[in-house]
């Protein structure tokens, strides 16, 4: 019985539909995923037929539990019939096999137009919870490697050149904060998606009095749709959610570059551990940081997905069109490609070694030409004079192959008259960073007071 081939429409055509339609059409290898979300959104339009007055109670607890039955065979495996076209023609026949009659009641009222938007929807929020919950775990990495670091020092990078000297755990929080905006965006995309479409039918509103606000509170939607020409044709909290995975992805790729420049031998700041490295098949002696590569390469495969998706949206005509199926796979595939991506970098960040002392050892005495600046200027010299006095002192430096320390006091003096003896305290890095306890700079207790606020966001 559950063999027999399965259609929702056909009525009006003399003939089949041709294989090469039968082919594009088929969307069930993509949307066969949504199946728990159908059969939810199902069980709660049979319930919302009954006070509808199209389903007696008892006929709509058969087609739920029915429906229950349905998602136990194909939680234990059950194929699609190439028949099949998608999620929704397989449940309704197996709900048939299940239910009896009943079934053939269901789709009162309700389009797959109506149905599909709902079980996106409410599949995307389900997807928005899931990464919050991955990208937790690698704020919840960086956070520990930062609690180690504190008082580490490393140069900090503009232009990829040596800037000025920061704190290990500065460094760390730099990429924690972008993942805690990813988080805030996702919050809102998925609220964009807590909009329920359902009610809406084809196109223009069911004909059957179902209680949509009970619907809403049912499947957990905050607010219902207040157009339904709107509900069908709207996926722009695909777009949204594509977007707050696009950003996720530039900042996994940025933690990644920054990472692969730094396990370099030429940096030479961190070491990748055994668990989160690969060999190479040719060069005995490689340890390649292939999950951080592949970190920045998905980035593009996301930026992808957001675009393809864009590109659908732009030129449709109001209502439902079926250009609309495509969203699934830009969607699901945006979300399978950062579920595999943070467990990975996760895994990358917490298995990381620091070479401190290489780190140190980076922090040049020419790191602290701005704070000499600064000092001037706490003696009342105006910037633009010390920058230039400064900037002197850098270049005789420079061409002597010397460190600023080792500059004689004469040549400061001679720099500005406003240097005294006690300027060599000030070319100590540990002291630029005492000047910069401000809030959100990288002065030890500034950097412990972030990195408790960072801690009580995970907990
Ligand atoms: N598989 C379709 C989709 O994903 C379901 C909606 C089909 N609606 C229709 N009028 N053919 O968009």
């Amino acid at each position: 019985m559950s063999g027999t081939e399965h259609k929702l429409w056909g009525g009006r055509f003399a003939g089949g539909p041709a294989p090469a339609l039968v082919a594009v059409n088929r969307s069930i290898t993509t949307d066969l995923r949504l199946w728990p979300f159908d059969i939810q959104l199902s069980q709660a339009w049979a319930r919302g037929l009954v006070s509808a007055g199209v389903l007696t109670a008892p006929e709509a607890e058969a087609v739920v539990a029915g429906l229950d039955r349905v998602a136990g065979r194909i939680a234990a495996g059950e194929a699609p019939m190439a028949s099949d076209e998608d999620v929704h023609t397989f449940v309704d026949r197996l709900l048939h096999v299940e239910a009896g009659e009943p079934a053939s009641r269901l789709h009162t009222g309700r389009s797959r137009n109506d149905q599909v938007a709902t079980g996106t929807r409410l599949w995307a929020m389900d997807a928005c919870d899931r990464v919050t919950l991955m990208v937790r775990e690698v704020q919840g990495a960086l956070v520990a490697q930062a609690e180690l670091h504190v008082e580490a020092l490393m140069p900090a990078y503009t232009h990829l050149q040596r800037a000025q000297p920061v704190s290990v755990c500065h460094w760390l929080l730099s990429h924690f904060w972008p993942l805690e905006r990813d988080l805030a965006r996702l919050a809102a995309a998925r609220a964009g998606a807590a909009v329920l479409p359902l009610g809406s039918g084809a196109i223009a509103g069911s004909a059957f009095p179902v209680p949509r606000e009970q619907l809403r509170e049912v499947l957990g939607f905050q607010s219902i749709s207040p157009n339904s020409i709107d509900a069908v044709g709207d996926r722009d909290f695909v777009a949204e959610v594509l977007f707050a995975l696009s950003l996720l992805g530039a900042h996994l790729s940025r933690i990644g570059e920054d990472l692969i420049l730094f396990g370099s031998s030429e940096f030479g700041f961190v070491r990748f551990g055994d668990a989160f490295s690969t060999g190479s098949s040719m060069m005995p002696q490689k340890r390649n940081p292939d999950a951080l590569e592949l970190a920045r390469g998905s980035g593009a495969r996301l930026l992808g997905d957001l675009t393809a998706l864009l590109a659908t949206l732009k030129g449709l005509p109001s209502g439902y069109n079926k250009d609309l199926q495509e969203d699934k796979r830009s969607l699901f595939g945006a979300v399978d490609a950062v579920t595999l991506l943070l467990p990975a970098v996760a895994g990358s960040i917490a298995t990381l070694t620091f070479d401190r002392a290489r780190m140190r050892a980076a922090v040049t005495s020419a790191m602290m030409a701005t704070d000499l600046a600064d000092y001037l200027v706490r003696k009342r010299v105006t910037f633009r004079d010390s920058h230039g006095a400064v900037g002197r002192l850098v270049r005789e430096a420079e061409e002597k192959g010397i460190e600023m320390t080792a500059l004689s006091f004469e040549s400061y003096a001679k720099a500005h008259p406003a240097f005294d003896r006690d300027v060599y305290a000030e070319l100590d890095p540990e002291s630029s960073l005492r000047h910069r306890e401000l809030p959100g700079g990288t002065g030890l207790m500034a950097v412990r007071e972030q990195l408790r606020v960072a801690a009580a966001l995970l907990q």
